[in-house]
């Protein structure tokens, strides 16, 4: 098994059977919360504006997302997972499109490789999971970073997926590096630049559930060359 992991969207980044996205602050906790609150699809954007005329074109949609963790002007909603659940009840059943200062970005580079799962440490297993069952043998884990620059919590993320593969593993340098910031404690992951920035911005319940692992069995699945994401649930349901 062969896993790459990519540190920033500026990496070079090959061809593999399957691409996994880490936006652990937050975009990929968001999007896996989105769909716990029953979304029926989540667009990833990486425009403010192409998603603003997306609304134009349909009001039922619902436009989330930030700037530099500040929600976007004129949006429904931020990218705050906690909010997410606060507005279930208005989530559920609606088209999303999310767009965020890195998180979708990130997806831009690697949608049109091949499939894409969006992980966060809330699903991870279940992520496992699907891999393992559907073979594939050469990932490619996309770390959204912090405006081309390493994020500690994303680089955490990926290591805690690798380690759950006991196969014999070929593994670029970022993944080896991976594996051994998994090993760190959440306490000191959650001194990273973006955590603290967070906490700056009074969003630490955003913090801690963002780290919360393995509560869903679920994750958000987009098609190669689709921006969209559907909901995939692992063995029969929550
Ligand atoms: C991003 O894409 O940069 C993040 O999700 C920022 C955030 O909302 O915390």
């Amino acid at each position: 098994m062969k896993i790459n992991v990519y540190n920033t969207p500026t990496d070079d980044v090959k061809q593999h059977d399957i691409y996994i996205l880490i936006d652990i602050l937050r975009a990929t906790s968001t999007i896996t919360t989105l769909f716990y609150c029953e979304a029926k699809k989540v667009s990833l954007f990486g425009d403010i504006e192409k998603a603003k005329q997306q609304k134009e074109k349909d009001n039922n949609i619902i436009l989330t997302g930030e700037r530099n963790a500040i929600k976007v002007e004129g949006f429904d909603y931020g990218n705050s997972p906690l909010e997410m659940i606060l507005n279930k009840n208005n989530i559920k059943n609606k088209e999303i499109i999310i767009t965020t200062t890195n998180g979708t970005k990130a997806f831009q580079k690697i949608y049109e490789k091949g499939e894409v799962i969006a992980l966060s440490n809330l699903n991870i297993k279940s992520i496992y999971e699907y891999i393992e069952n559907k073979n594939y043998n050469n990932i490619g884990v996309m770390c959204a970073g912090t405006n081309n620059n390493l994020s500690l919590e994303d680089i955490y993320a990926a290591g805690k997926f690798i380690n759950f593969f006991k196969k014999d593993l070929i593994l670029n340098d970022s993944a080896k590096l991976a594996l051994n910031i998994s090993n760190q404690s959440k306490d000191y992951i959650k001194k990273s630049d973006h955590s603290q920035r967070l906490i700056k911005l009074g969003l630490i319940e955003d913090l801690n559930y963002c780290f919360e692992e393995n509560v869903y069995n679920f994750f958000g699945k987009s098609k190669k060359g689709e921006k969209s994401m559907y909901k995939h649930i692992i063995n029969g349901g929550v």
